[in-house]
């Protein structure tokens, strides 16, 4: 509503891309390097997602899952959580059938594309012919007078990432990204397991509001009190707000990946939801 006091959120990436082509390394290599930035002996660990601060100071959130299935499985749910889709493509191999289908995703979402030439490093990449068979596919990248950004970039040496970076948040700023961060949290379930000896962990990313500890989310059929959040480096939070992704403890079982999760405001009103949902 037009009362809303919405402030600038970061956007939300997702990696995609045909297999071997550097998916997990990309985002490895951006965890390794981003993410621990001035954080003194941070050792990351995988929660589903991660924010980065780049060189400009301007966050990123990453969804730090196996691109396609998580993405499929999140659409098959109803659930937008990407802004700006990345796909990686090997120069040293080809368009594959994987790429057209990240592309077809991407655009079906409607999410804008940066295209990510990866594996330049190695004496075989020919980026020009992936530009060529992209261009085949009307994928034409900017440098040929098309509209999509693209970046050479390597995910093992590291050339490339930064520029990659900013071009994500070109397109990103195009899309005028906000939320309110003044209400009770709204958001989306990226994974969830069990852990043995801290109970169900659930990763989510808040996309409207500020989720705090103590409150009491409904997350597709499960519900529970907010009892500790815990980010990519293992570190406390008391609130997680917009675009943030946040490991949360207390929910009483696995909600699957996609499910909306909402804050409600008492824990009766949030069981009841769950038991309903139990007995779809
Ligand atoms: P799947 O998850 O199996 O679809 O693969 P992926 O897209 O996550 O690819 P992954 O990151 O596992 O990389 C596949 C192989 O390519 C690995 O052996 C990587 O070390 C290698 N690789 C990835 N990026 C680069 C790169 O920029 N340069 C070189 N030389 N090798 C790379
Ligand atoms: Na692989
Ligand atoms: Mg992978």
């Amino acid at each position: 509503d037009a009362e809303e006091d919405l402030r600038p959120r970061a956007p939300i990436v997702t990696i995609m891309g045909h297999v071997d082509h550097g998916k997990t390394s990309l985002l490895d290599y951006i965890r390794r390097t981003k993410v621990t930035a001035g954080e003194a002996g941070g050792i990351t660990q995988h929660i589903g997602a991660y924010q980065v601060t780049t060189e400009a100071g301007k966050d990123i959130t990453f969804l730090d899952t196996p691109g396609h299935e998580a993405f499929t499985a999140m659409r098959a749910r109803g659930a937008k959580v990407t802004d700006v889709v990345i796909i990686v493509v090997a120069a040293d191999d080809s368009v594959m059938p994987q790429t057209k289908e990240a592309l077809n995703h991407a655009q079906a979402a409607g999410s804008p594309i940066v295209i990510a030439i990866n594996k330049v490093d190695k004496p075989t990449a020919n980026p020009d012919k992936i530009r060529e068979e992209l261009a085949q596919l009307n994928v034409l990248v900017e440098e040929w007078g098309g509209k999509y950004q693209s970046q050479e970039i390597s995910a093992k040496t590291g050339q490339g990432i930064d520029e990659l970076l900013e071009k994500v948040l070109l397109e990103a700023e195009l899309l005028d990204l906000k939320a309110n961060p003044e209400r009770r949290a709204v958001g989306t379930v990226i994974e969830a397991a069990l852990d043995k000896g801290r109970g169900y962990v659930a990763t989510v990313l808040v996309q409207t509001g500020t989720l705090q500890i103590g409150d009491i989310l409904v997350a597709g059929s499960h519900y529970g009190r907010v009892k500790a959040m815990t980010d990519v480096l293992g570190r406390r939070h008391k609130k997680a707000g917009p675009s943030m992704p946040i490991q949360v403890l207390g929910i009483d079982g696995a909600p699957q990946a996609g499910d909306k999760f909402v804050v409600m405001e008492t824990e009766r009103e949030a069981r009841e939801i769950a038991v309903s949902r139990q007995q779809l």
